[in-house]
């Protein structure tokens, strides 16, 4: 089983563009993981406890169960207009979840690895955690990402995180793919030395936070929130599961073959990389089934911060009403690589719409398909016609799917698009040296023409295989026009030359990619 999962989204506000980015590259990746012919379990949710979301609800005047249901939905309704097909939902307030937190809680305290002791310190209310020496800056004082921070004096419940700094170490030092893209490694070993003599406060008093999971040796605090929100990964694979609770398998999901958590690269250090690995290795998971991490960078606005107190925090609800909702699709894993940070802009959206989709693959499609109908009633014809142009066409397809392919298979979505946009504009410059248009006014040249058309249009068919990952009702209406519904059914093994069978009749063009005018 192929386990893609990705970070829950916190219920104290609405979804934003950075949010839909990470969506839809776990959506592509699962989609094309299917393609690839894995059997594939696509996890996303919501992260409704903690701080953020009490003090949120406080100031709209609601309960914290209520604003966070109500922000849930917000998700929801984005993912269903995106497409975004998970197959397991994650809601932190699900009892199930709840259950299994609470499992976990008491098999570590029972074994000692979790105690209780007083702390007096400094916390920061943003990022919900205390700090030590080692945040302040070279001033001395806790700098500005920290938000608002106090002293505390309290006691709480602490994890036993040190334990496990050496096995971690190691872990990491030794796994090729704990974390992708792998220049982040550094960061995360430097962050294990710094955290190697610090436990991990897991608990928040009642007084201070309501809005938790209750400890269940202990109903004076509830779990800290990273504490709860990590245990999704697994509380929604079936790990510890009641019977009857419909959840997966865990040992069929969890398994060995790829465990890929899709998370931005703000929550690497020390959430993803620290805690989890531990916990996991806590309570008794081996060392091969420790996940990997895909980290991607941020989508910034003309260079900063997305930040509601900028104001410039882009709604993918809106962009996708205005553009199409795969326009959008297309431009959040075309226009960023991988692990790297983007600037997000509108007209660059609009832009490589217009020039890869309506443009480049928009016009194939209607040229393969109008001068098919035109010259040759629509029936696809093979004949023993070939030429040197037409066994490029096919060498710039082979290559094309290689480059798709290996990019696909490292997350490189960015690279795989560029790879299939470089067919397609062999195919339209193969339509412009062969002129099919020229070629039907010549009675001798018959069999030619066949063959030019049936490049091009069986460039369309393999095309709309590649591509339905990222555009897959576009791709769909591509396979609808060749009246080749099966082809959704293909996997990437099947994808050789003759998708489309001699005297098929292929059916009538319709524009799929209208060109978006630009506005001054
Ligand atoms: N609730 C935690 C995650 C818990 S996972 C066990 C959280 N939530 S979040 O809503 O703040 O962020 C959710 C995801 O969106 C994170 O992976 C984060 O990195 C990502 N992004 C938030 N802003 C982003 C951009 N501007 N660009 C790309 N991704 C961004 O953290």
């Amino acid at each position: 089983m192929f386990y893609i999962s990705t970070a829950i989204d916190y219920t104290n506000g609405a979804p934003h563009i950075g949010h839909a980015y990470e969506k839809v590259l776990a959506d592509v990746i699962a989609r094309y993981r299917r393609l690839a012919g894995d059997e594939v379990h696509f996890l996303t949710g919501v992260d409704q406890h903690g701080q953020k979301v009490q003090q949120t609800a406080e100031k709209e005047g609601v309960n914290p169960a209520t604003f966070a249901q109500r922000n849930t939905k917000k998700f929801i309704k984005l993912w269903d207009k995106l497409d975004v097909k998970y197959d397991g939902w994650a809601e932190t307030m699900d009892e199930r979840h709840k259950a299994c937190v609470q499992k976990i809680l008491s098999k570590l305290h029972a074994e000692g690895q979790i105690y209780k002791k007083q702390y007096k310190g400094y916390y920061s209310i943003r990022q919900e955690q205390f700090l030590t020496d080692k945040e302040r800056d070279e001033n001395g004082e806790f700098g500005a990402e920290w938000g608002e921070v106090e002293e505390r004096d309290e006691e709480n419940y602490y994890f036993k995180l040190s334990d496990h700094a050496d096995w971690l170490r190691s872990h990491v030092e030794a796994s090729e793919d704990f974390v992708i893209p792998s220049f982040r490694k550094t960061e995360v070993l430097n962050a294990i030395e710094r955290a190697s003599d610090t436990d991990l406060c897991i608990s928040r008093p009642k007084t201070r936070l309501r809005w938790g999971i209750e400890l269940p040796f202990d109903t004076d605090f509830v779990t800290y929130v990273w504490f709860d929100a990590l245990i999704n990964y697994i509380s929604f694979a079936g790990y510890l599961a009641e019977d009857g609770s419909e959840l997966p398998d865990f040992s069929q999901v969890w398994s060995t073959q790829a465990n890929v958590h899709v998370i931005g690269k703000d929550i690497l250090v020390p959430s993803h990389s620290i805690y989890w690995p531990c916990m996991l290795h806590a309570i008794g998971i081996a060392d091969e089934q420790m996940p990997s991490l895909l980290v991607h960078g941020w989508w910034n606005i003309k260079g900063e911060k997305m930040s509601k107190s900028i104001g410039n925090v882009i709604d993918p609800t809106a962009l996708a009403e205005q553009f199409g909702s795969e326009t959008l699709r297309y431009y959040l894993v075309r226009d960023i690589i991988t692990g790297k940070d983007s600037d997000f802009d509108a007209d660059r959206l609009v832009i490589t719409y217009n020039t890869e989709l309506a443009n480049n693959l928009g016009n194939l499609c209607n040229r393969a398909l109008n001068m098919s109908k035109k010259s040759l009633n629509s029936i696809m014809e093979v004949n023993d016609y070939d030429d040197e142009d037409s066994a490029a066409l096919r060498k710039s397809l082979t290559d094309a799917i290689a480059g798709y392919r290996s990019a696909m298979d490292n997350y490189d979505t960015a690279t795989a698009l560029q790879k299939l946009n470089e067919h397609v504009s062999f195919c339209n410059g193969y339509a412009e040296r062969n002129e099919p248009w020229q070629l039907a006014k010549d009675e001798t040249a018959h069999n030619r023409l066949a063959t030019v058309l049936y490049h091009m249009a069986e460039s369309c068919a393999h095309i709309s295989v590649l591509l339905s990952p990222v555009i897959p009702e576009a791709c769909a209406k591509i396979q609808s026009q060749l009246r080749l519904p099966e082809l959704a059914d293909k996997k990437l093994s099947e994808l050789t030359w003759g998708l489309i069978p001699a005297g098929h009749e292929i059916g009538k063009p319709k524009p799929i990619f209208p060109r978006i005018q630009l506005e001054e």
